[in-house]
């Protein structure tokens, strides 16, 4: 089977073909907005016109890049929950639209499903055999930071999550307390790299609760801040203030901030990994996936703890077709099809 893949949860357009029998994405097509850079965050209403504007090239572009044609497409895979309404609704439509002209199935997929799954991805599109089941799953990006439990394909549960803010959120907003512009994650890693990933200011890592496995990143932003105002760098009301917020501050901040969270995601990890033993890998993915850093802290630990550690290809970690089309691959193998009425789901 032919799958198309579409994905338009957020400020990404994403599309995408699998071919089940070659079991390979033949090929992906992504639009991603750079507008919200002058907002400081994705801005809804914005990210649906965006959506509109760009569905229709983007599938034709996939399609011509797999060198098929909408007709031979066997059935539409689209994410239709989590994310924005109005951004889902966009894809949602699309594909209801051209699944019922052409008489085609169609099937709904949860976006963070996608992203789970996205770790079986390579680079140049075939699937990952070496990733075994079970394997636990850290997804972590702007929106979320989750784990799941992954058992098969299609099973999935959600074993931990963030209490508060995402990760990405973390590394954007003390990016933006630095002075640099959304997103802001590749900005940390940047300047953390500039000055060999040192912990100089040793931010608090939150409180742990053993039987729990949880990531709080909202009193880590409030301690860099309150630092930050320490040191004569930031004021409440105005922002950074330039004299003090020296570029070797800027470095010492992120490098910090990104080895309190290579912390904090080993350690969840690590103990997720002792409290499931048959577990036999852990899997990254998500846009803070592609922090070349945290890749190498988190491989680490799992060579440590016996276990092999996974990441998607960083084209597959932020959000992208190929993900929802390979979803949409083993659920119409499993003849999990939804109907006309697919719909999107809020909340
Ligand atoms: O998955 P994604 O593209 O979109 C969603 O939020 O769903 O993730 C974007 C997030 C942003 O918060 C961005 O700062 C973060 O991923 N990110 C990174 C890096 N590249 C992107 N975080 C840390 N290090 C990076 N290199
Ligand atoms: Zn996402």
């Amino acid at each position: 089977m032919l799958i198309l893949g579409i994905e338009t949860s957020c400020d990404e357009t994403g599309a995408a073909v699998f071919d089940t029998a070659a079991q390979k994405i033949l090929s992906h097509a992504l639009y991603s907005q750079q507008r919200h850079e002058l907002y400081g965050g994705v801005v809804p209403e914005i990210g649906s016109r965006s959506q509109l504007e760009k569905i229709d090239v983007i599938i034709q572009q996939a399609l011509a890049d797999a060198h098929v044609t909408l007709e031979q497409i066997d059935a539409f895979a689209v994410t239709n929950r989590p994310g924005l309404v109005g951004s889902l609704l966009v894809g949602v439509c699309f594909a209801k639209g051209m699944a019922w002209a052409l008489n085609k199935k169609i099937i709904g997929i949860d976006h963070l499903e996608g992203h789970v799954f996205s770790t079986f991805l390579k680079n140049d599109g075939t699937v990952n055999q070496e990733l075994e089941f079970p394997f636990i799953a850290l997804s972590a990006s702007g929106g979320h930071t989750i784990v799941h439990m992954v058992q098969g394909f299609g099973q999935l549960s959600m074993i931990g999550q963030t209490l508060d803010d995402a990760a990405g959120e973390a590394f954007d907003k003390v990016a933006k307390m630095l002075g640099f512009g959304y997103p802001g994650g590749a900005t940390i890693e940047k300047l953390a790299q500039q000055v060999g990933f040192h912990d100089f200011f040793k931010y608090p890592r939150g409180k742990k609760n053993p039987d729990q496995i949880s990531f709080s990143f909202s009193g880590l932003k409030t301690a860099v801040l309150y630092d930050l105002i320490k040191k004569g760098a930031y004021d409440l009301t105005t922002g950074p203030i330039t004299e003090k917020l020296t570029e070797t501050l800027q470095q010492q901040v992120a490098s910090s901030l990104l080895v309190c969270i290579g912390d904090i995601f080993c350690d969840a990890l690590e103990r997720t990994l002792k409290k499931y033993p048959a577990v036999k890998s852990v899997a990254f993915t998500g846009g803070v996936a592609c922090n070349k850093y945290l890749r190498a802290r988190l491989e680490a630990m799992c060579a440590k703890n016996g276990r092999r550690f996974f990441a998607a290809p960083p084209m597959f970690c932020t959000d992208n077709g190929a993900m929802i089309a390979f979803v949409g691959g083993y659920k119409a193998e499993q003849g999990l099809f939804d109907d006309y009425t697919l719909d999107v789901v809020k909340g």
